[in-house]
């Protein structure tokens, strides 16, 4: 009796072992090979100055300047650093995306469009439809592309500098709006967002005409910034980046 009691619980923990799985992590304790580097020299490391989990983060320094006309590797006119993933998300895809963020004492009062995570992928053809930011008043936030007016359907709490903020995305990816969908989770708490029940809002995540040509989309850790700012030197810090089919295995 006990014997088969232990083998049915066994069997239970076995296969929800194998029905969850992270497909991409990245704890940066190592190098950057995982990624492909968009930046100018040293504008993305791994540094010891910050972490998330581990004793190592990425650093991504961003100057005025950091644009495709002084460095090669920085694919457009505003000055940008970022890591591209590999292709992970196709239409009909449904994974949680987990990673901490910190902006470092000094970081400036934001007063254009700043962005530091995206979901994106070929054509690239604008602003993305799964993309974080700081806004005007230094909150993160998540907004949309221009089919939807480039609209913020989440305001999180205010940057405390110096603070790892962990965020977690449940995307449903998909060219049907009646399918796709965002879920927003920030320091373990499920957030409200703007439009649907409160929680959920189903959208065209893939676009074929923006971010959808049939290449999977990537994960980009960046920072990303309106050329029409003058901040001078900016950091942001990332970790503990996890895709994964369960909150529990991408939260840090
Ligand atoms: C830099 O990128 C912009 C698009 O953001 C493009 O219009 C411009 O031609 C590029 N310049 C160079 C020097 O590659």
């Amino acid at each position: 009796m006990r014997g088969i009691l232990c083998q049915t619980l066994l069997g239970f923990a076995l296969s929800s072992l194998s029905s969850a799985k992270v497909i991409f992590q990245d704890d940066f304790e190592g190098n950057l090979d995982q990624w492909k580097i968009q930046a100018c020299p040293g504008g993305v490391e791994v540094s010891t100055d910050s972490a998330r989990s581990g004793s190592h983060s990425a650093k991504f320094v961003v100057h005025d300047d950091d644009t495709n006309a002084t460095c090669p590797d920085s694919p457009t006119e505003n000055p940008r650093a970022q890591l591209s993933s590999k292709g992970l998300f196709s239409d009909g895809d449904d994974y949680f995306i987990g990673f901490s963020v910190m902006f470092p004492t000094g970081f400036p009062d934001i007063t254009d469009w700043f962005m530091f995570f995206e979901l994106y992928g070929p054509p690239y053809n604008g602003t993305p439809s799964m993309a974080l930011f700081v806004s005007q008043d230094n909150r993160i936030t998540f907004g949309r592309d221009a089919s939807y007016n480039r609209d913020t359907i989440w305001t999180g709490g205010e940057i405390v500098p110096g603070k790892w903020r962990d965020i977690v995305l449940h995307v449903k990816f998909s060219t049907d709006p009646a399918i796709g969908f965002v879920q927003i989770w920030e320091d373990g708490q499920r957030q409200q967002l703007v439009g649907g029940d409160g929680y959920t809002v189903f959208y065209r995540t893939l676009n074929p005409e923006l971010n959808y040509d049939g290449t999977p989309n990537a994960v980009i850790l960046n920072q990303y910034r309106s050329k029409d700012t003058r901040y001078g030197p900016v950091t942001v810090y990332h970790d503990a980046v996890k895709v994964g089919t369960s909150l529990e295995e991408v939260s840090p």
